[in-house]
Order: C-alpha cells, then sequence, then structure tokens
C-alpha cells in the first residue's frame, strides 16, 4: 500500500492530483483509516504492532505528499513568474496629449515680447457698455464710423464689444488722469460679418497703450518695428500710411516688408510688395480727456491688431475659420513647445 501511494505522489504533476492522492489514501475513508477502524477486532499483542504499522504507513504518505507539495508550489510559482514577466526594456506606446491652439500660442508670445517691454496684460468685458466700445473712444451716437464695426447690440447701450479699445478706455479711467499707463490687452471681439476664409463674425484682437508725458509718434514707430521684426524676423522692413480712426489723431496703417516676393509684388502682398498688419495712431485728445487725463501734458499712441491675420501670415494659412472649427487635423500642426 505504502509502495503503491508513494508512486502515485511521484506521478501527480499537479497540485489537485497530489491533493485526491491525499483523499484517497489519508481521508477518512482511505485504507489507513479503515485499518485504524478495524483495530478493536485485533488482539492485545496484534493491536500495537498493527497500530505502530499503520500510523508508519501514514507518516510516510503524509512526509511525501507534504514534500511533494512544495516541489509542486514551487514548481507552480515559477510558471506564473514565467508568464507574467515583464519586459521593462520595451518603449512604450506614445500617449496622444492636447496642445496650446495656435491662437493661444501667437498671444502669449506676443504677450511676452511687450511684457519684455515693460507693459502689463490687461483685459475687460466682452459683454460691453455702448459707451466703453464707442463714446469714450470719441465715437458719439449717431457718428457715421460706428459703421466701420457692424455689432451685434443686445440692448440699446450694452452690445458684444466690437474691439478691444474699451479695455483702454477702462484703464485709463482707473488711473485717474495719472500716467504712465502701458498695457496691451488680448481677447474676442464680435461684428456682424458673414464668415467667409477672411471674416469671422467673433475673433481675437490685440490692443496696446501706451499714455505719457513727452510720449511721441517717433516712440509708437520705434515700438512697431521692434515688434514686426521680433514676429516675422529681423530682415523685415515697416511703413506707416496714413489712415483713419476716431479714437486716434493721427492716425496709421502699419505694413510689413512682403519677404515671399522680396517686393517684386505676389499674391500675398497683392503686388504691392506690403501686407498691412495692424492700425495705430496717436490717442486722440477726446479720449485722454474723457478718461480724465489733462490732454495738454499727457499724450499716448495705441495700437490694435488681430492674432488670426497675424498667424494666417505667419504660418501660411489661407483661412480664418481654420482657427473655429477644431479640426484636430489643423491643431495637430501647432504641437507642443515644451
Ligand atoms: N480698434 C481698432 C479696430 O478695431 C484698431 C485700433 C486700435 C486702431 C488702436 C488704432 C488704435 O479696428
Amino acid at each position: 500500500l505504502q509502495q503503491e501511494a508513494l508512486e502515485k505522489i511521484e506521478q501527480s504533476q499537479e497540485l489537485k492530483q497530489l491533493n485526491d492522492v491525499r483523499v484517497a489514501y489519508l481521508g477518512k475513508k482511505g485504507p489507513i483509516t479503515e485499518v485504524l477502524k478495524g483495530m478493536g477486532k485485533l488482539s492485545a499483542e496484534e493491536r500495537p504492532k498493527m497500530g505502530a504499522l499503520a500510523n508508519e504507513v501514514r507518516d510516510a504518505i503524509a512526509s511525501a505528499i507534504e514534500s511533494k507539495q512544495q516541489v509542486l508550489e514551487t514548481a507552480a510559482i515559477e510558471k506564473q513568474l514565467q508568464e507574467e514577466t515583464i519586459d521593462v526594456t520595451l518603449p512604450g506606446r506614445p500617449v496622444q496629449v492636447g496642445s496650446h491652439h495656435p491662437l493661444t500660442s501667437l498671444i502669449e508670445e506676443i504677450e511676452d515680447l511687450f511684457i519684455s517691454m515693460g507693459y502689463k496684460v490687461e483685459e475687460g468685458p466682452e459683454v460691453e457698455k455702448d459707451y466703453y466700445n464707442f463714446e469714450a473712444l470719441n465715437l458719439p451716437k449717431g457718428h457715421p464710423a460706428r459703421d466701420m464695426q457692424d455689432s451685434f447690440y443686445i440692448t440699446e447701450d450694452i452690445l458684444l464689444r466690437t474691439h478691444t479699445s474699451p479695455v483702454q478706455a477702462r484703464t485709463m479711467e482707473r488711473h485717474g488722469g495719472k500716467g504712465p499707463v502701458k498695457i496691451i490687452c488680448p481677447g474676442k471681439v464680435y461684428r456682424r460679418d458673414n464668415d467667409d476664409a477672411t471674416h469671422s463674425h467673433q475673433f481675437m484682437q490685440i490692443e496696446g497703450l501706451v499714455v505719457d508725458e513727452n510720449i511721441r509718434m517717433s516712440d509708437l514707430k520705434g515700438t512697431l518695428n521692434v515688434f514686426a521684426k521680433k514676429m516675422f524676423g529681423e530682415d523685415r522692413e515697416i511703413r506707416l500710411r496714413p489712415s483713419f480712426f476716431p479714437f486716434t489723431e493721427p492716425s496709421v496703417e502699419m505694413d510689413i516688408s512682403c519677404k515671399i516676393c522680396g517686393g517684386v509684388g505676389c499674391s500675398v502682398c497683392k503686388k504691392t510688395g506690403w501686407i498691412e498688419i495692424l492700425g495705430a495712431g496717436m490717442v486722440h485728445p477726446n479720449v485722454l480727456e474723457k478718461a480724465g487725463f489733462d490732454s495738454k501734458k499727457y499724450t499716448g499712441f495705441a495700437f490694435g491688431m488681430g492674432p488670426e491675420r497675424i498667424a494666417m501670415l505667419k504660418y501660411g494659412i489661407d483661412d480664418i475659420r481654420h482657427f473655429y472649427t477644431n479640426d484636430e487635423r489643423f491643431l495637430m500642426q501647432f504641437g507642443q513647445k515644451e
């Protein structure tokens, strides 16, 4: 019996099989239990001999099972380790991460440039009072130039701002007639336009304003020159053309030289060699006075530009709607910079 059990133990390949052997030989219905149960029928001399023998066999089987069990358990762990091994040297799968919107990146770039020249960033409400959007900027009710900026009115006196210039009016007013004021104001603006490749009913602007004693047109020109060269390359020239804005006098428009055709004339610069970038001028005395500044003591310059237009020129984007339709194929081209 012992021999037979030991063989079966030896042959067991799995813990389950080994357990079956244990039940068969050492279990309540196994042969050894049977022998021990039948002891009562034996004579007084036979009993201890038989008992000793049965115990011996049982112990031998039990210890064989135990050592086999250890062998099988170790093997099972080995097998599991083998199967679950992870090769930590395998390269990971690339994780798709989002990136800044191209306009956000560009606006941050422009902000950084002006911050480095001592400007502060100011923001204002998109839902604006008619007063700050127009009146304070020398555009009284009925002024024909209000038509330049077809507006979304909410009530008679409240509208979606048509430009970021109301932020300059608000900031000047807060300064209580004391300079210097040196700010740029990025933000969304709204106009009643039919959307097409170059128009959008909602777009971005960045406004710049400097007010202090002795601010001159040459300061404006120098500032715009630095901006144009940092933004588009040191080899760009700028030129200022006379223009009109109710809130600046004199008013100008700034062009940069066309690098694509080198001034010979191409479709980007409409064969003129120059590309229009922004509007600017010397702050109108009426605007200074309305905001509480003494226009005999203080002068200032202001400029306003459209980041979409700048991004379109910088990156060769041909349709303003790309900025607002969230096509990943477009956005992914302006991937993470960090
Ligand atoms: N607010 C003007 C516009 O929206 C731009 C501008 C700003 C012009 C400041 C001159 C000075 O067209």
